[in-house]
């Protein structure tokens, strides 16, 4: 027998703290527009005590998979097919992004503040919590009638454009390091032509698919998070890639194609 936890709030504080976080998710923007996260190319050892980017990749995204399914499988919509669905694509995504994603970077050497582990793990137990509760408790919804409806087949589009851009892209820089290497190359192909963080692009379509495809407002709140996160990031690594090398395509844009 498996033992289940009811873990959901009632609905109304549900959507209360679903409301509250994206009204975070908005906030976070400006901020992140003015401070770069500081890890990766733009770490610094300003931050306080570091750990190895590999364990603290695994660490911080770790809980989109162990939280959110202990978070889904507590809930009563859990005990139907569909929702099931929306889990394996959720997986199928964080098993790559949180383990093996990290073992296939080439990172020997390279450390990351503990106080960014810590606000990426703290992001990942509310929003694994919001979306594992959204579809595997309050996901009644979702049933063979949703089949029926276009923002099913649209979002699910949605989602597999931005994930298969996402791995893609993210696939091209896994590649550009040989074994012990640790610098930086000018990425080429694929979405490279158009931007400097297609991986990004790929990534706020994805989680855009997955709001369309869920309809709800934890996921609503994940592509905001998403895009909060990553727009000024992605300008970040353009003006990074600006500053040097001296001969990075002019007309490649951040993010956008053709706009930014
Ligand atoms: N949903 C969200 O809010 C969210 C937030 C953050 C990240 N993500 C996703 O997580 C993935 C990784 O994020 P990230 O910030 O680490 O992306 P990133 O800066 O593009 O780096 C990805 C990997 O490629 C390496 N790399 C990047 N540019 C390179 C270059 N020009 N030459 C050689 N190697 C290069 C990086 O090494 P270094 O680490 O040494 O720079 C890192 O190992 C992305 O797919 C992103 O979309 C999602």
């Amino acid at each position: 027998m498996i033992l289940v936890m009811e873990m959901a709030l009632p609905a109304e504080y549900f959507n209360a703290l679903a409301w509250i976080w994206i009204a975070i998710g908005v906030l976070v923007f400006p901020l992140t527009l003015l401070f770069t996260a500081p890890f990766g190319r733009h770490f610094s050892s300003r931050f306080g005590p570091t750990i190895g980017n590999r364990l603290g990749w695994i660490i911080m995204e770790s809980p989109a998979i162990w939280w959110f399914t202990i978070v889904f499988v507590s809930g009563v919509s859990s005990q139907n097919y569909l929702p099931w669905i929306l889990w394996a694509m959720w997986m199928v995504h964080y098993l790559n992004r949180g383990l093996i994603f990290p073992m296939r970077t080439r990172t020997t050497g390279k450390r990351i503040p503990w106080l960014i582990v810590g606000f990426a793990l703290g992001f990942q137990l509310v929003n694994g919590y919001l979306n594992g509760t959204a579809i595997g408790e309050f996901g009644t919804q979702y049933t063979v009638d949703c089949l029926m409806h276009s923002n099913f087949w649209i979002g699910l589009a949605v989602f597999l454009l931005g994930w298969l851009i996402n791995l893609h892209s993210d696939e091209i820089l896994l590649k550009l390091r040989k074994p012990d290497e640790t610098g930086y190359l000018i990425p080429k192909g694929g979405f490279y032509a158009w931007v400097s963080c297609p991986n990004f692009l790929g990534e706020m379509i994805l989680w855009s698919g997955w709001a369309i495809l869920c309809w709800n407002l934890a996921a609503l709140s994940f592509a905001i998070w998403t895009i909060a996160n990553l727009v000024p990031r992605a300008l970040a690594h353009h003006r990074w890639y600006r500053q040097h090398f001296v001969d990075y395509p002019a007309n490649r844009k951040a993010v956008f194609p053709g706009l930014l």
